[in-house]
């Protein structure tokens, strides 16, 4: 093994570079290779000056950064990519002139650094020989085959931070107060990070939610004295027998924009005779500096998807299990998307402490 590729695909995490130099550092220190950064998701490889070097003097200091030194697209899908041909706008495959690329730079091994749509990418470029390895990234910790991906603890230690903070001016005004968080179909931020911050109620994709049944909380917490409440809902949450809110629909290349279900939450309890206030977290939860938890692991699977690649088993990726860094086929860890188990520990902590989830 002689050359390594890095890329970073999707959405930022917090940790993104913590692996970026780990990865370099090792395959440098470790095994004596020749490391490139790949600009931009897999544009790069196509991209005039797109690959860069990588060496240590490149990675020095970028430990706790946030973002990625290397930027990252999530919309860069080689395979339906957006151009614009005779004034019309078309999608397009581009999947060849990547992988000739990856060829004629003669990379013994491609790392790339995504989530569950990168690394599907990655499974469909390994099929068609080129040397991948993964390393699951996103906040979200939607994807399967790993207990954590990185960037998950910073995410929910900023909200959980956020909801410290809501507490404290819900109990000075009386008022309830709705934190809207990421998290996609997942519900593991706003679980996490419910628990964690104290919430009243948590509603999350996993558990289909009664407008009545938050109401319910809310007024048996000022029936019983307390004047205010917490709510954590997750984006992706919806009612019982309706849809999830969306703020942009999605087509061929964009996903769909998850958001505002927070504030039709906050007008129907404000409806409902409780004055409400909403907070969007947004990206919030995705920039700055990595937790030491992120950074622990990040380096950790940055170390790990070199040692796989000189292991030559391409078509893996790196995962947590049982605290241990193993890989798994990137089949299997993609196979089904990972959801919070609703019968699991996490949810039955929850209610035995009194938390509502807006279902009974
Ligand atoms: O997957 C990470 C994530 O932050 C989701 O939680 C969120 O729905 C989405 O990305 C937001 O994407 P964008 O950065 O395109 O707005």
């Amino acid at each position: 093994m002689k050359r390594i590729a890095v890329l970073t695909g999707g959405g930022d995490a917090p940790g993104l570079n913590a692996v970026i130099r780990a990865a370099a550092k090792t395959a440098i220190i470790d095994y004596g290779c020749e490391v490139f950064g790949v600009l931009d998701g897999y544009d790069g490889f196509i991209a005039d000056g797109g690959v860069i070097s990588l060496d240590l003097a490149a990675v020095r200091g970028i430990l706790p950064r946030g973002g990625t030194i290397l930027g990252t697209a999530n919309r860069g899908n080689p395979f339906a990519r957006k151009v614009i041909q005779d004034g019309k706008e078309v999608v397009i495959d581009v999947s060849d002139e990547i992988i000739a690329a990856i060829k004629k730079l003669k990379m013994d091994a491609v790392i790339v650094i995504g989530g569950d749509g990168t690394l599907r990418i990655a499974m469909q470029l390994c099929e068609r020989g080129v040397p991948v390895i993964g390393v699951p990234k996103t906040i979200d910790n939607d994807v399967g085959g790993t207990e954590v991906t990185f960037g998950f603890d910073t995410a929910l230690t900023i909200a959980t931070e956020a909801l410290d903070r809501l507490h404290t001016t819900a109990e000075a005004h009386h008022r309830v107060m709705v934190l809207e968080l990421m998290g996609r179909d997942a519900g593991f931020i706003t679980l996490h990070a419910g628990v964690s911050g104290g919430a009243d109620v948590i509603l999350i994709p996993e558990i289909p939610f009664k407008f009545e049944s938050i109401m319910k909380k809310v007024r048996e917490r000022a029936e019983g004295g307390s004047h205010f409440s917490l709510l954590a809902v997750s984006e992706g949450a919806k009612p019982l027998g309706g849809q999830v809110v969306y703020s942009r629909s999605g087509d061929a290349v964009y996903v769909p924009r998850l958001g505002g279900i927070g504030q039709e939450v906050g007008k129907y309890v404000e409806e409902n005779g409780f004055e409400s206030r909403v907070t969007v977290l947004g990206h919030v939860q995705r920039g700055g500096s990595p937790t030491a938890f992120d950074r622990w692991l990040a380096t950790r699977y940055g170390a790990a998807a070199v040692r796989t690649a000189a292991d030559g088993k391409f078509g893996n990726m790196v995962a947590l299990r049982d605290a241990k860094i193993v890989d798994v086929p990137l089949s299997e860890a993609l196979a089904v998307p990972k959801r919070v188990d609703i019968a699991g520990d996490g949810v039955r902590t929850a209610r035995g402490i009194g938390i509502s989830f807006g279902d009974e």
